[in-house]
């Protein structure tokens, strides 16, 4: 009787210590969500600042004596802090004055890196949580044994919406541009930082030598889409990485059938020895992807492309709100992200913006994407990291750097790896 005993304050014991180790990792139940701290750049340019850093805070319980701060690391590694806040309520951002300098991607590292900035919360004598400013171009492959057995409909993956407009200094052109860049970052710089999703407008110049580039709508051309194969195949060679490129919208250029059979010949060529044949299909799990030897995924926005090139697949559903508020923004981002009613194997991407519409620029003020990214990037940041960080699959946001999304895609996909929601 008394072994009996025993054995049963065991395992309760085990238990408890369980639930402890959990609740401290996940604790997402009810009202009390994780607490997190974060680095965002901002996606707003004006005449004296440009990558302006701001750090955030959401769910964070302040006590007296707790600050957030911002800290710079010199070159012998000595951290200074340079700029504080003492946050008022749970939730906040706060823009620092630091320029965060320009580094192209041919200068980034396929090792995963801080920068020199880093925020902190902390008390006196304690640092409760701390946070760098860097990049994630490993972190799939890192969670190999978490990622492995799942199929891409199950992971949270960040995305970029129309990765390709991208402008990565200031060098603004007109209008058009204003309304059409959506990132700073150029391709390669987007995957080093995380992106695992492109999502690529092609369009078809006959009187260009290049005939084939990227485009966001019909008037804005970006760089030639043999730039953006190339930066892709340099991060597929040089990391472990799987990559999806979603090849879409064909908005001008394409007359007939026959454009896009020469497109995706051309895909085909470029992407020989990468692309992963379609056959395999997205009910397919990382562990399976990996072993193939191939890691790209390119996605094709015609089905009739899809059932005669073995190469292309079904492309990801886009989910569009096309919505002109924050407010209205969260409703739909809500009903997606709850709905249960997307039984389909191909990955969605919910499209995490807003839409240009006339009047609502004119009404509120804004004068680019610039802006209307910067209004929503924070809220989609703390709604992903917690009300929907269990549904999400893709999420495209604009501006990358100004949202957290990978750094919270990499949590969250962790969190429900330790079984969080219960
Ligand atoms: C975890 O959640 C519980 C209630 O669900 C709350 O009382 C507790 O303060 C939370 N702990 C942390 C560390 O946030
Ligand atoms: C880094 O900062 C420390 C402490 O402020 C200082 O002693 C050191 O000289 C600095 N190193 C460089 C290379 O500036
Ligand atoms: C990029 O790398 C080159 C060659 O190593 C170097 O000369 C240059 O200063 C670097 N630029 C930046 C902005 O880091
Ligand atoms: C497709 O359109 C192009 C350009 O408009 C034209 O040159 C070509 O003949 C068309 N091909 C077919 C099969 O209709
Ligand atoms: C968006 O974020 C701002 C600033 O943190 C907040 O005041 C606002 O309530 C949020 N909007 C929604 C719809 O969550």
């Amino acid at each position: 009787m008394a072994q009996y005993t025993t054995r049963i304050s065991f395992v309760l014991i085990l238990v408890i210590i369980n639930e402890t180790s959990f609740a401290r990792i996940c604790n997402s139940s009810g009202e009390h969500w994780q607490s997190r701290i974060g680095l965002l750049v901002s996606p707003i340019i004006s005449r004296s600042k440009i990558r302006e850093i701001e750090i955030y805070w959401n769910n964070v319980n302040i006590e007296p004596g707790d600050k957030i701060s911002l800290f710079e690391e010199n070159s012998s590694g000595d951290q200074r802090e340079i700029y504080t806040v003492v946050p008022n309520s749970f939730s906040g951002v706060e823009k620092t004055g630091v320029l965060a300098e320009f580094i192209p991607s041919s200068n980034l590292s396929f090792a995963k890196r801080c920068t020199k900035y880093s925020v902190r919360w902390w008390a006196d004598k304690e640092i409760k949580d701390t946070k760098c400013l860097g990049t994630q171009p490993t972190w799939m492959k890192e969670r190999k044994d978490i990622l492995g057995p799942l199929k891409m409909k199950q992971i949270f993956l960040p995305g970029t919406h129309d990765s390709a407009s991208y402008n990565e200094n200031d060098d603004r052109a007109s209008i058009v541009s204003d309304f059409a860049v959506t990132q700073d970052l150029d391709i390669l710089g987007q995957l080093i930082h995380g992106v695992r999703y492109l999502d690529i407008r092609v369009g078809r110049y006959r009187e260009t030598n290049e005939i084939w580039w990227t485009n966001h709508g019909p008037l804005y051309r970006s760089v030639s889409l043999k730039t953006v194969i190339d930066q892709v195949k340099k991060f597929l060679d040089n990391t472990e990485e799987i990559v999806i490129i979603d090849i879409r919208e064909f908005p001008i250029g394409f007359n007939n059938m026959s454009d896009h059979h020469a497109l995706a010949t051309y895909l085909e060529d470029e992407f020989r020895d990468y692309y992963l044949p379609n056959n395999y299909g997205w009910g397919t799990t990382l562990n399976e992807i990996w072993s193939s030897g191939k890691r790209l995924i390119i996605g094709y926005e015609n089905m009739r492309i899809v059932n005669s090139h073995s190469s292309m697949w079904p492309y990801v559903l886009h989910q569009w709100g096309n919505v002109q508020s924050t407010e209205q923004l969260f409703r739909y981002l809500d009903k997606i992200e709850t709905s249960d009613g997307d039984s389909a194997t191909r990955p969605r991407s919910a499209m995490a913006e807003m839409t240009a519409d006339l009047t609502y620029i004119l009404f509120n003020g804004l004068t680019s994407l610039r802006d209307m990214a910067h209004k929503v990037n924070l809220n989609v940041t703390n709604w992903y990291s917690t009300v929907w960080q269990y549904s999400a699959n893709i999420v495209a946001v604009d501006f990358l750097r100004s949202t957290d999304i990978v750094e919270i895609a990499i949590e969250s996909n962790e969190n429900r790896h330790l079984h969080c929601r219960y």
